[in-house]
């Protein structure tokens, strides 16, 4: 029963019984060692809260706006690769989940539902993630192909122009479409729910990629394919050219260092994402919430800052705001919803993120989500 999970981490546990290996392996890893990936996770407990009390704590709203788009509350689903392969279909679903409740989807240049897929199965514009290939005439096209769905804003990572290693999925021999190996059919036999729901969908390979010829290539195997095609030459003079082409709002995704964030001020975009890819890139940087405040330090207001990486419960989320983030992404706790109930998992995630994020801002004798800052924290030493 999805009701009776009642955190991030029930939903995690109810998917790793739905999923087949491999790919619940794929959204539950980091680069190599995972020491950021864990780090995400941890830093958030290093960052304490400030307990009020006798103070009115009626009336309290989560509403805010991220890009000058109204949004429930300050979250928005990250963009996340093969996320049909969770569940069938997921990227619908979980698009789904997210225009009824209020807050912004991104979809995937390596989803598995398509561009048009999305526009199709929603009433409200949705958010496309861009990753750069070097054939810029297909770069081009998926531009264009996300203007012509009314996608509201671009969404361009730069933190992967070449791919992190994961050793999970190269154990895994992971692929989409998923092979056929006796050890694949054994992880897939063994989770029938995931496999009555995948034999009603088309949908199972790279839904942007796929039909356009010149770019097929091998998609068999995701790590030489991404190496193949991504453009390890990405420059600000590239980000440029994409924000002319684009002509909307434009988020920059995957800034990690002061400096670079510096840059960004000046590219013209709306807003950036403080984000290491989930740890799934440069394992050894830093943690997401770690580097917020410093990129905040470096930026000021000149850029609205949102950051992603490690948020699991509604206390991450205000932590994060009261440390500059206007809004902030997820990426896994999405995962999890939706490999535990599909889009009702997706929805029981961010329930739970809401209730929780209500409860830690009341306790905090705060009423409203806009006027959050970093008052709230506790900077006093605390006991060893
Ligand atoms: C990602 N992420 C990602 N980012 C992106 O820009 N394009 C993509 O296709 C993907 N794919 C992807 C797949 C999986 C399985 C994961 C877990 C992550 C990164 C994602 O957008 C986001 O930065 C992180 O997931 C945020 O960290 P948490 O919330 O997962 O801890």
């Amino acid at each position: 029963m999805l009701q009776n999970a009642l955190t991030i981490a029930d939903l995690k546990a109810r998917a790793r019984r739905r999923v087949p290996k491999m790919f619940f392996d794929y959204a539950d890893s980091g680069a190599w060692t995972e020491g950021t990936y864990r780090a995400n996770e941890e830093d958030f407990a290093k960052i304490l809260l400030r307990q009020r009390v006798l103070v009115d704590m009626t009336d309290r709203t989560l509403a805010s706006e991220m890009i000058g788009e109204p949004v429930s509350m300050p979250v928005a689903i990250a963009p996340t690769g093969l996320t049909g392969m969770q569940h069938a279909d997921g990227e619908i679903l979980g698009a789904q989940a997210a225009e009824a409740f209020g807050i912004p989807f991104t979809l995937s240049t390596m989803s598995i539902c398509s561009i048009e897929d999305i526009a199709a199965n929603t009433t409200k514009p949705f958010w496309f993630q861009l990753y750069v290939m070097r054939d810029r005439a297909f770069i081009e096209s998926l531009i264009g192909r996300a203007r012509a769905a009314g996608c509201s804003a671009l969404v361009l990572t730069l933190d992967l122009q070449i791919l992190g290693q994961r050793h999970k999925d190269l154990r895994n021999g992971l692929s989409a479409p998923p092979k056929f190996t006796p050890k694949h059919v054994w992880q897939m036999a063994t989770r029938p729910f995931w496999c009555l729901d995948m034999a009603r969908t088309k949908r199972r390979t790279f839904g942007n990629i796929v039909g356009h010829a010149q770019n097929v290539g091998d998609l068999s195997s995701l790590s030489s394919w991404t190496a193949e095609q991504f453009d390890p030459r990405l420059s600000w003079e590239d980000v440029k050219w994409i924000r002319e082409l684009w002509g909307g709002k434009l988020i920059l995704k995957g800034i990690l260092d002061p400096e670079d964030a510096k840059m960004a001020v000046g590219s013209g975009a709306d807003a950036i994402i403080v984000s290491n890819h989930g740890g799934r890139q440069l394992d050894g940087a830093r943690s997401s919430i770690a580097a917020l405040p410093l990129v905040k330090q470096a930026v000021g207001d000149e850029i609205e800052v949102h950051m992603d990486g490690g948020i699991r419960s509604g206390q991450d989320v205000l932590k994060a705001i009261a440390l500059g983030a206007k809004g902030v992404y997820i990426g896994r706790p999405f995962l999890y919803g939706l490999g535990a109930g599909g889009r009702d998992g997706v929805t029981r995630a961010l329930e739970i993120l809401k209730r929780e994020l209500d409860i830690t801002m009341a306790l905090c004798g705060r009423r409203d989500i806009r006027t959050i800052g970093p008052e709230i924290l506790d900077r006093e030493p605390r006991l060893e």
